[in-house]
């Protein structure tokens, strides 16, 4: 089998950067449909991704949001050059024990600020994991704010793909400061209550219970939080 038909079937995106552009190519993806079903993540193929991720990061870059200046586009070769920022993901920064805790709730705090620009920008993120938040660590006067937020080629199936997007990041990050820090889910709860405002969340369902709980180990609590508690229970 040749290398680029291999690619194409088992790999997804390729990137690369120098030091004044960073340029990703759309492949193929094969993600394991169970865990895209748990996870609410529409089915798109690499042309669907691309167009996705150049059109809602000019819209969202046109309303101010703190994420990719698109340099250049080839809709054949389904390749996008933005420019090249120095950022350190989240994940590198919640995961460290050494990090005031203080630190990370602030840009957390800020995390949630930008999902909300992006809502009000009438677009949902569809990736909200922590891996794509970073500390935007250009000079003040040259940055949009302290929080970057890129990759938005996903969409959610979901009765509100903003709320879906507000799931994701408590639970990631909740998941995270509970094992570096042991905070409690509480505390994060009102975080985003407080950055983002109260939010109505949907009747969560049972994928969402299989999903939350395996992925990010949420309890009874986030659940009674964002939704209607609706298990199965196994009669004995
Ligand atoms: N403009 C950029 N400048 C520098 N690094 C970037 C830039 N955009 C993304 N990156 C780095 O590349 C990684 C992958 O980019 P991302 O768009 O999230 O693609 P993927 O779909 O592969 O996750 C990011 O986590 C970040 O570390
Ligand atoms: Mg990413």
């Amino acid at each position: 089998m040749s290398r680029s038909l291999l690619r194409s079937i088992v790999s997804s995106n390729v990137t690369s950067s120098d030091q004044t552009t960073f340029t990703k190519e759309y492949g193929g993806f094969s993600l394991p449909q169970i865990w895209a079903f748990l996870e609410r993540k529409k089915r798109s193929n690499a042309k669907q991704r691309y167009t996705r991720e150049k059109e809602v990061t000019a819209r969202l870059y046109d309303h101010g949001i703190n994420t990719h200046n698109i340099l250049g586009f080839d809709n054949i070769a389904r390749r996008l050059t933005v420019e090249y920022v120095p950022l350190t993901p989240f994940p590198d920064i919640f995961e460290d024990r050494e990090t005031h805790i203080d630190d990370k709730l602030d840009l957390l705090y800020k995390a949630f600020e930008t999902l909300k620009d992006i809502h009000n920008a009438g677009e949902s993120h569809g990736d909200a994991y922590l891996k794509n938040f970073f500390r935007d660590e250009r000079k003040k006067s040259d940055r949009r704010g302290l929080v970057y937020t890129c990759d938005f080629e996903i969409q959610r199936v979901s009765p509100d793909p903003q709320v879906t997007d507000i799931l994701l990041l408590t639970a990631n990050a909740a998941n995270t400061l509970a094992k570096s820090n042991g905070v409690d889910q509480a505390e994060i709860f009102d975080l985003v209550t407080q950055a983002y405002g109260p939010v109505q969340g949907y009747q969560l369902q049972i994928r969402d219970h299989l999903f939350y709980r395996a992925r990010f180990l949420r309890t009874d609590p986030f659940f009674a939080h964002f939704g209607d508690t609706r298990m199965i229970s196994i009669p004995r």
